[in-house]
């Protein structure tokens, strides 16, 4: 038995049994991902159960996210203080001011070391006295790729300098090419996206809504949340029960094969 390090979760996937349970799967799926909207009003009297958005936020940590670092975190703006201070800063929008919780979801990029020595040695106790080519390789990843690309400077010179080098050693071979400093920011940026269509998709599945938002001051907000200098907001979600006016108008998509392509 392998001790796994503290706070460390290992997630087992649930069974498939049978063929009809996929199927009702995605039923299921279909009619979440139809039902989602982006809610712009919630209704002040319905109940609420705050328990719902922690349940959650737990199913949104178990996102796909880039090399596993997990470099998230998840701000709960519960208090009636705080938050409407929060939908102030939202520039005032109904879908920030009408919520009943609001979750600023951030990127944690100072956590680099901590995350891919974490992860490293994750690896090493789960391979310990059976190491072979494949381990040896994750735990490299961690220990020297991962470092060579999240390792950055205030001005992005050693990003600069990763770009150069990856062009001149793409010039024959494939190469991974976004690893200037900007480039790891929209990474972190993907997989807190990723996390936040998790919770979504969550809240919805309990009968609740949400609103992603974008428009809101950044700097402010970071002030009432005491967040670190280097904390970024992907964006903030305003979350409970539908008000029956909530949603806006219909739906609109461009046609889809105008987005989906084929090659
Ligand atoms: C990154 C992002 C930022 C958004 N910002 C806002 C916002 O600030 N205010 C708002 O009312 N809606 C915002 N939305 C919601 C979009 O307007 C909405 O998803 C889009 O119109 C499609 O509608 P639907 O979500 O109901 O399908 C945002 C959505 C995303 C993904």
């Amino acid at each position: 038995m392998i001790d796994t390090p503290e706070k460390e979760r290992t997630v087992s996937e649930p069974q498939v049994t049978s063929p009809l349970a996929t199927a009702s799967a995605a039923d299921h799926y279909a009619e979440l991902v139809h039902s989602r909207r982006s809610v712009r009003k919630y209704d002040a009297k319905a109940d609420f159960d705050h328990d719902v958005v922690q349940r959650s936020l737990e199913l949104a940590t178990l996102s796909p996210n880039s090399s596993n670092m997990q470099l998230w975190q998840f701000h709960r703006v519960v208090s009636d203080n705080k938050r409407e201070q929060l939908a102030q800063l939202c520039m005032g929008q109904n879908a920030a001011k009408t919520a009943r919780e609001l979750i600023v979801i951030t990127t944690t990029p100072y956590k680099w070391k901590e995350r891919a020595k974490r992860n490293a040695t994750q690896i090493r106790e789960a391979f310990a006295g059976r190491e072979d080519a494949t381990s040896k390789r994750a735990v490299k990843y961690y220990e020297k790729l991962i470092p060579f690309v999240y390792r950055n400077d205030r001005f992005g010179i050693m990003g600069a300098i990763r770009k150069v080098l990856v062009a001149y050693l793409g010039r024959k071979k494939p190469m991974v090419r976004e690893v200037s400093k900007a480039d790891l920011r929209v990474c972190l940026h993907k997989s807190t996206s990723l996390a936040a269509m998790t919770f979504m998709t969550a809240m919805r599945a309990e009968g609740y809504d949400t609103c992603p938002m974008e428009g809101f001051d950044s700097k402010r907000v970071k002030q009432l949340l005491d967040l670190k200098p280097k904390d970024e907001i992907t964006m903030i979600i305003g979350c409970g029960p539908r008000a029956e006016d909530g949603i806006y108008g219909d739906r609109h998509r461009v046609d889809n094969s105008e987005v989906i392509i084929k090659h």
